[in-house]
């Protein structure tokens, strides 16, 4: 059973192949176009294919187009309703039906020998659920958690998977949506819609909540399992905040109340959700699975004793949720995810051929990870390119930035190479087992960095780079067994500095999506202040090519 995965109706347009119910391969079109987001979040864009990263897909199972069993398309035109009867305010809206209802005909067109009648529509919210009841380990039985900002009509779903099957308990009508109240926001800070509302959760440890009691008469939880959100005018706790301006404390502290506020109604629906199914293991999925502070929270406080979000939480994880769920309904046992690196990868061979091309001096260590490890070490920034890149927007010791936790201009030399606002915390990784050392309150192991937290005292002035204003960290614990090479390094760097912890962000310059190819890697390496480049098994330092000269 050979099976499809396809997301492009509203952002992140994503492919995903399972063949016998298990994940091949998984890739967002973005990393192949070179375009943040693959598109803007627009109407009239809902029409754009994930077409190279399908294409993709299948070439790394060896398979045409006419080999699928079938296609899921993570949106279902004939749930959808006009925008004014779920009171949007969404003018172009019935685009987005019509290009969804044409989809199964774009698809033919983009994969040449592609049967349209092979497409399938999977609802929004049952694909966002299926990527994780099914790709969690260990989840023959669950519950189930996706919330965002909007589905066909809907944008929440609690429900529960038993075997193969997955129920659906409760569903929330538009307009009432977390993920809208938090995007708007978003948009009202300055922000990019769909887009940055991570930086609004940063933005929030630097505030006070002392709005949240206003916010909380608009927007709560109701005693079925759903909530409301409508009627807020963000204008009414602070002025709107241009792009270029600064931000004030009002600003912070409106993101504080906001944040606040969504976690106080994620406890409840997560509470009501037990009630209902009393699972140990709670999955979520959906934009708003991916603030880590929220799900800290649940974790925390929720009643269940295993929280386990599926990394690639935003619209691009419904491809992989679309096809996981066509073939569980078609008999195929879905096998858990085993990490996020889904995406392309390349043999010692084929990068050694893209460093010969752009003609850079490289040079091939014994061990990769003890030289970086010592590069690191005498405080170098590090660009780490390993094995097949990440599926969701974490850098996970893939395509990663590396640098020293230990020395606090860090932060700022990073966000420097990223172009990123000072304001942005970067994140740390450690290894597993030494993780509860340093790190408290939170889970473990923590492997897709979707949680945060506290530092112990004792570590935050050793570790500066990576703690947040408010003492917290957003892990990323690393398994030996599943990350070798990561794990050495991380070894390596904490034999010769005693600090079990390195700096992880992603691999990439300011608005561009992460690195993918080794191409993309030397593009990054050759633009950025970064002082090596280990693609693989090889190493490229910055300052041999300064001592060349010409690069040649
Ligand atoms: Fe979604």
């Amino acid at each position: 059973m050979r099976v499809l995965g396809i997301n492009a109706l509203f952002h992140d347009p994503s492919a995903c192949l399972v063949v016998d119910g298990k994940l091949v391969a998984a890739a967002e079109e973005e990393r192949f176009s070179r375009r943040k987001h693959g598109k803007r979040p627009l109407p009239f864009s809902a029409w754009e294919l994930p077409e190279q990263a399908a294409t993709w897909c299948l070439a790394q199972a060896g398979l045409r187009p006419s080999d699928v069993d079938l296609v899921g398309y993570s949106y279902d035109p004939a749930l959808a309703e006009p925008a004014d009867a779920l009171g949007l305010n969404d003018p172009w809206d019935h685009l987005r039906q019509m290009y969804a209802r044409e989809a199964p005909g774009f698809l033919a067109e983009a994969l040449p020998g592609l049967d349209p009648a092979k497409v399938q529509f999977v609802q929004h919210h049952v694909a966002h659920a299926a990527s994780a009841a099914y790709a969690a380990p260990n989840s023959a039985t669950g519950s189930v958690l996706v919330l965002d900002g909007r589905g066909e009509a809907t944008s929440h779903l609690a429900g529960q998977r038993v075997g193969n099957e997955l129920r659906t308990l409760a569903s929330q009508r538009l307009p009432h949506s977390l993920g809208l109240f938090y995007e708007d926001l978003t948009a009202h800070l300055g922000f990019l819609r769909s887009s940055d509302e991570y930086k609004v959760m940063a933005l929030a440890s630097y505030g006070s909540p002392r709005m949240a009691a206003e916010l909380r008469r608009r927007v709560y939880s109701t005693e079925d399992g759903g909530f409301r959100t409508s009627g807020i005018d963000w204008t009414e706790f602070c002025p709107p905040r241009g792009a270029d301006e600064a931000w004030t404390s009002a600003h912070a502290d409106v993101a504080a109340s906001a944040q606040l506020v969504l976690e106080d109604t994620l406890l409840d629906l997560v509470r009501w959700l037990h009630g209902q199914t009393g699972d140990e293991l709670l999955t979520m999925a959906g934009g708003t699975a991916l603030n880590c502070v929220a799900n800290s929270r649940i974790v925390r406080e929720g009643p269940f004793s295993r929280v386990w979000v599926q990394p690639a939480a935003g619209d691009a994880g419904t491809a992989l949720g679309a096809a996981v769920y066509l073939s569980a309904m078609h008999g195929a046992d879905p096998e858990p995810m085993a990490g996020a690196d889904l995406g392309r990868g390349w043999s010692d061979a084929e990068l050694e051929a893209w460093l010969k091309t752009a003609a850079v001096p490289y040079e091939r260590p014994d061990d990769v990870a003890d030289a970086v490890a010592a590069a690191l070490a005498q405080n170098q920034i590090v660009a780490w390119f390993q094995g097949r890149a990440e599926f969701g927007p974490r850098a996970l010791g893939h395509r990663s930035l590396l640098a020293h936790p230990g020395h606090s201009g860090n932060l700022e030399r990073l966000n420097d190479v990223k172009g990123r606002e000072q304001f942005r915390p970067v994140a740390p990784m450690v290894l597993a087992e030494r993780a509860p050392d340093i790190f408290t309150s939170g889970p473990f192991p923590s492997p897709y960095m979707l949680f945060v937290h506290d530092t112990k005292p004792e570590w935050r002035d050793r570790i500066p780079a990576v703690v947040h204003v408010d003492g917290t960290a957003r892990i990323q614990t690393v398994d030996s067994t599943v990350e070798p090479v990561v794990a050495a390094m991380l070894r390596g760097f904490e034999r010769r500095t005693g600090l079990p912890v390195v700096v992880n962000t992603s691999l990439n310059t300011a608005g561009r999506p992460m690195v993918d190819d080794p191409r993309d890697a030397l593009e990054c390496f050759g633009s950025a202040p970064v002082d090596l480049l280990a693609l693989g098994p090889f190493v490229v330092r910055r300052e041999a090519l300064f001592r060349r000269g010409d690069g040649r």
